[in-house]
């Protein structure tokens, strides 16, 4: 018996080791490949990866499909855009763990992917049951270097994400065929858009389709068809490392997939395969009518379908322009007044898919009730709703701004416009129950304030000796604060003095713009950054703490964090958490600290600032426009997670500085981009290009010392582009880590970079799509001549706005408001 396995044993090694080809494998590693003749089929035999050609055309493609159904249906390819001419092509995975795919000549690769981390052991290539390929060490079944998953095509199978890996910076969208002969990639995708409120959106090329509408806890809003069956079972993930959808089987014999698709009337269908007459069959569809057209009513039109004409306008609104037109939607009857509270209130509207989720805020722990408080108490908030519809409802959504795409659906939900107080119901029972609601609001919050008072003031009566209040909630009418939990303490001088040792030159961390920067420690250990005001800042003192609350509101990892600050008298200051690694300045341009900063680490520090300014850009309720980054407002914590500072010069604090500021340019020469040192003209795209500055820096180790040099050793753009015409850009790499194996990295980083600090903004990225460069391999447009490279750019040096970098490089620079 066990001479007989062991012949069966031997003869099966015999057959692996003779021919590829003759036995289904699911692994291939070391110099197995895959050819014309080989494919790979997963264990149980659901999947096989190998060449195809696509309709009718010849070229040819490497693909995976279903294997125990008739028919080829392709459910990825690998190389979409570079087909391979005749029958020669080979996948394998070569000796630096790169998956690659070559052509013809086996010197010519067609497509790669590489491992996410420095190989360790020997790679195995493994195509599972699930219609995943993965790219895995022996040794490991579960950790993944690469997969199929992440990379989608036009298809979306069960356990596949699509949305965000936050962390990675990867973001998964399906994106269409050109045609169903030509795999590379067409108009039509389906993403994830990321917001405070995430939205599921279909994309024709640059322009919205069709929304599915924020996820409501139960369903995409807008998509009711969307429900328990006995076919899949889904779910929708939002966190702050991962924000994505997904799928599963109720039952592993059943099959189905989404596919986006260019040429149907409807661009995204679900397939399920019928077993009974072995096909594919359309289980639902989007879009579904008219009224899924985006935007197809415009702004605060409500499009209804069966109605006719199909758009409406919400209650306390009418038609801007004529009733034939309806793409400039409506305005409303009547402007409530921002001054005065009264002016407005707001009306239930039921059964709706909510509005374009691009400027919202949501918060799962509000109310709807606090809800409401803090949608009027900000002027531009136009709607809310419960965030969440399970069970009775729960958690805050707020629209800013113009609401757009709203439609009728069956078991839509409830929003709440706002509209001018005449708009709602007269009849006298109404007021009485708005008066008797409103009084009892006011009743429990003031209850609120009183008992939290009361609470802090037994428990830490010592501290409390101060005279501007305890914290933002007793600040004038901002009892939003509360409900948001923004811990901004007002901090009590005496304690602050105590903190740092009255302010000793030993405690001293360095001097930023507007002031010195101190480090403290609070009684309870807490280690703390004070940056002390000067005093000439002719800043009010109300105005300051409102400021002081609007930074407190930008959270992020990526982001400083603010404790609070401190008032009193003529002195101002601000109270930050204290980064012990000091600023990134003072380890890329320090010839020893920078051998601490491996690739790695670099590429985390990349990726996190890129984070941290599409925050600020995008994700955040406020737009901001950070105006001042370079590296010595980077800090970093002390596992050198890199944390933006100083983006209290952005433009939200100079109210209209756009106009205002332009004699006076702020920020930083080096890192600003040309229409703003020439012009003073500032946009999302100057931050790009000051990032992309901060990209070449962190890779090349030098400083870009200014645009006004001649000479190329001076100007770093124009050492990159002149090396990168060259064709030899590596040699901008810091001489610290030459190893070869993160050539290809570092090279894409350098492209992006150049793409970053093009002379024109609109030839810049924007932030959301370098965060999506950074996260994938794909090719990138080529870029062109960038700014300042010809040196042939002059820019008035004015001393005073370039103030801000000091020449030590051990400064420490902690956010700065800006003293007006
Ligand atoms: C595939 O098999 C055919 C016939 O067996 C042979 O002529 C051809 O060279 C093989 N192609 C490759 C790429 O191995
Ligand atoms: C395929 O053939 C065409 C013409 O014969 C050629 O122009 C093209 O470069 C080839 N494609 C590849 C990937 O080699
Ligand atoms: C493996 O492939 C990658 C991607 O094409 C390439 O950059 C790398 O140099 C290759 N490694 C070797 C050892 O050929
Ligand atoms: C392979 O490529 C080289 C250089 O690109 C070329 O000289 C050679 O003719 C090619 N070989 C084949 C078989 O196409
Ligand atoms: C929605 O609320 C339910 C019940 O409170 C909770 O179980 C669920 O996790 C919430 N969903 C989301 C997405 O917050
Ligand atoms: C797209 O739709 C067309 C027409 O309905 C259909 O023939 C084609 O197979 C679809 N493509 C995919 C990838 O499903
Ligand atoms: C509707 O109005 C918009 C804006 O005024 C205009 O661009 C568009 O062409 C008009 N559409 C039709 C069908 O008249
Ligand atoms: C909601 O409350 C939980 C528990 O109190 C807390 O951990 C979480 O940070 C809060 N979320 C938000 C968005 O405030
Ligand atoms: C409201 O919007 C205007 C214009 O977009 C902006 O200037 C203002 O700062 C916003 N106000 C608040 C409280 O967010």
């Amino acid at each position: 018996m066990e001479i007989l396995s062991f012949t069966s044993l031997l003869s099966t090694i015999l057959i692996l080791c003779s021919s590829e080809s003759s036995i289904a494998l699911d692994t291939i590693s070391g110099t197995q490949t895959i050819t014309e003749n080989s494919t790979l089929i997963s264990k149980h035999g659901k999947f096989e990866l190998g060449f195809f050609s696509p309709g009718s055309s010849t070229n040819r493609h490497v693909g995976i499909w279903y294997k125990d159904i008739p028919g080829k249906t392709i459910v990825w390819v690998a190389n979409r855009q570079k087909p391979i001419n005749d029958s020669s092509g080979t996948l394998m995975i070569n000796r630096t763990g790169h998956l690659v795919l070559l052509g013809q000549n086996t010197s010519t690769v067609v497509w790669s992917a590489k491992p996410n981390k420095p190989i360790q052991a020997t790679l195995v290539l493994q195509l599972l049951d699930s219609g995943n390929l993965v790219l895995r060490d022996e040794n490991s079944e579960e950790s993944y270097l690469w997969q199929s998953f992440d990379y989608p095509g036009d298809t979306l199978l069960p356990g596949m994400k699509l949305g965000w890996d936050l962390k990675a910076g990867l973001e998964r969208r399906l994106v269409s065929w050109k045609s169903s002969n030509d795999p590379s990639p067409g108009d039509f995708s389906w993403r994830i858009e990321l917001s405070s409120y995430p939205d599921s959106v279909m994309w024709k090329g640059s322009d919205k389709y069709c929304r599915n509408g924020p996820w409501n806890g139960l369903r995409f809003s807008g998509q009711p068809e969307l429900k328990p069956n006995p076919l899949f079972k889904f779910e929708f993930v939002s966190n702050k490392d991962e924000v994505y959808y997904i799928f599963y089987l109720q039952d592993g014999s059943g099959k189905t997939r989404i596919v986006v698709n260019q040429t149907s009337g409807y661009n995204r269908e679900r397939y399920a395969w019928d077993l009974a007459i072995k096909s594919w069959k359309i289980y639902a569809s989007v879009p579904i009518d008219n009224c899924d057209k985006y935007a197809q009513c415009g702004a605060y039109g409500n499009c209804i379908t069966g109605e006719s004409p199909i758009c409406q306008c919400l209650k306390g609104f009418k038609p801007k322009g004529n009733f034939i037109n309806w793409s400039q939607g409506c305005v409303r009857n009547k402007q409530f007044s921002c001054e005065d509270k009264h002016s407005s209130g707001f009306l239930k509207i039921r059964g709706l898919k909510l509005p374009d989720t691009t400027y919202t805020w949501a918060n799962a722990n509000l109310s709807l009730k606090e809800c409401k408080v803090q949608c009027l108490s900000n002027c531009n908030c136009t709607a809310y709703t419960n965030s969440n519809i399970t069970g009775r409802g729960s958690g805050c959504a707020m629209w800013f701004g113009d609401l757009i795409d709203i439609r009728e659906v069956k078991d839509g939900q409830d929003l709440y416009i706002r509209v001018h107080a005449s708009e709602l119901g007269r009849s006298s029972e109404h007021k009485v129950k708005i008066v008797v609601i409103v009084l009892a609001v006011f009743v429990v919050v003031c209850g609120i304030f009183l008992l939290a008072n009361y609470i802090r003031k037994v428990r830490t009566r010592k501290d409390l000796e101060d005279n501007a209040g305890t914290s933002a909630i007793m600040n004038n009418q901002n009892n939003e604060s509360q409900t948001q939990n923004l811990e901004v303490l007002f901090f009590n001088l005496d304690k602050i003095v105590k903190a740092t040792n009255n302010f000793s030159s030993s405690n001293k961390l360095g001097e930023g713009g507007f002031g010195p920067v101190y480090k403290g420690t609070l009684e309870d250990g807490q280690e703390i950054a004070v940056k002390r005001l000067s005093r000439s800042s002719l800043q009010g003192v109300n105005e300051f703490k409102n400021e002081v609350i609007l930074i407190a509101k930008l959270q992020h990892r990526n982001l400083v964090k603010l404790l609070g600050c401190c008032v009193q008298g003529e002195e101002k200051m601000l109270v930050y958490e204290y980064m012990p690694n000091n600023s990134l300045d003072s380890f890329i341009f320090d010839t020893t600290k920078s051998m601490l900063l491996d690739w790695s680490k670099r590429f985390n520090i990349i990726c996190g600032v890129a984070r941290g300014i599409l925050y600020l850009h995008q994700d955040s309720r406020l737009r901001i426009i950070h105006r001042d980054l370079k590296a010595s407002n980077i800090l970093l914590d002390n596992e050198m997670n890199p944390k933006i500072s100083d983006f209290g010069m952005a433009r939200t604090f100079g109210g209209d500085q756009s106009v205002g500021n332009t004699n006076r340019v702020a920020g930083t020469y080096g890192y600003m981009a040309p229409e703003y040192a020439v012009d003073g003209l500032f946009s999302v795209k100057s931050d790009v290009f000051s990032f992309g500055i901060l990209l070449l820096e962190i890779i090349s180790g030098k400083r870009n010392k200014g645009f006004y040099h001649q000479t190329n050793d001076f100007n770093l753009i124009g050492l990159a582009w002149k090396l990168w015409k060259e064709g030899r850009p590596l040699e901008l790499m810091s001489p610290c880590f030459k190893d070869p194996i993160n050539h290809p990295e570092v090279l894409h980083w350098i492209h992006i970079g150049l793409l970053c600090v093009q002379e024109h903004p609109e030839d810049r990225p924007s932030m959301s799509y370098v965060v999506a460069m950074l996260g994938s391999e794909s090719s990138l447009p080529q870029p062109k001549q960038p700014a300042f490279s010809s040196g042939k750019v002059t820019v008035r040096a004015d001393s005073s706005s370039s103030k801000a970098r000091s020449s030590s490089t051990n400064e420490m620079t902690v956010t700065d408001l800006e003293p007006r």
